[in-house]
């Protein structure tokens, strides 16, 4: 589904350049659960960003079930952004005022697709459904635990039923119990067919993947099954 080769990714900040990715080659397949790990600056969200089409690469291609992402119109990327890809964002980025309802369903409300208000509903109440949390829908984030408010943010990341669902440090803010929590919604998704990417710096969230992939300074360092990882196997083993 997602085949990437060569990808470099060069920001420039001034007369400085930044060499972010430095030919990063991946192939991933429907129905993976894929962790992608490596220390701070080493590039991971730019990749996300990068898997995601919020960003460009500086060279290198990337396609996305058979079609080249750069080679896709601005109406084309829109369509991908919208209806194929679904993403969470380490901070969580609601509305702190508005219901959880309110907060899932607001990317409908700015959808070209023009629902009716009875049809966004119905859709956020089902990805809140999913999520397990259909008796906290008229809760504001404020009156929702952390694991809770991630929900609502993977709900929101999941209203369109997109082919992939990436989340950068997801878990990032949260303790250890809500962290399996939302884990274990992960894993449920996955068990139903959807293709998760996470980046996460924690070797007990990467074990909960299949696949484990290291990046240092913009490169693929290692790429295996989770249960080969030598990070995740020092830290307990895949469960
Ligand atoms: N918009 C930007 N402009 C300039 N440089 C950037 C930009 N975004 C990231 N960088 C640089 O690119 C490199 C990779 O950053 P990136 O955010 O991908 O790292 P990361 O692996 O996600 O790190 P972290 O674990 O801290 O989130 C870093 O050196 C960073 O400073
Ligand atoms: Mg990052």
């Amino acid at each position: 589904m997602i085949r990437i080769r060569d990808l470099h990714r060069i920001y420039r900040v001034g007369v400085e350049e930044i060499h972010a990715l430095r030919g990063v080659s991946i192939d991933i397949g429907r129905n993976e659960m894929v962790a992608i790990m490596g220390a701070s600056g080493s590039g991971k969200s730019t990749l996300m960003n990068t898997l995601g089409c919020l960003d460009r690469p500086t060279s290198g291609t990337y396609e996305l079930d058979g079609k080249e992402v750069s080679k896709m119109s601005s109406t084309e990327l829109a369509h991908v952004r919208n209806e194929m890809i679904g993403f969470v964002f380490q901070s969580f980025e609601l509305l702190s005022r508005q219901s959880a309802l309110a907060n899932v369903e607001l990317p409908l409300v700015y959808s070209r697709k023009s629902l009716s208000p009875k049809a966004r509903i119905a859709m956020a109440e089902e990805a809140l459904g999913r999520v397990g949390l259909s008796d906290r829908m008229d809760h504001t984030p404020s009156q929702l635990s952390g694991g809770q408010t991630q929900r609502v943010a993977i709900a929101r990341a999941l209203l369109n039923s997109p082919r992939i669902l990436l989340a950068d440090e997801p878990t990032g803010n949260l303790d250890s119990q809500t962290t399996e929590d939302v884990l274990r919604l992960f894993r449920s998704l996955h068990a139903e067919g959807q293709t998760i990417i996470i980046v996460t710096h924690e070797n007990d969230v990467a074990s909960y993947c299949q696949r484990v992939i290291r990046l240092r300074d913009g490169q693929v360092i290692a790429d295996c099954p989770a249960h080969e990882d030598e990070g995740v196997r020092l830290a307990g083993g895949a469960r």
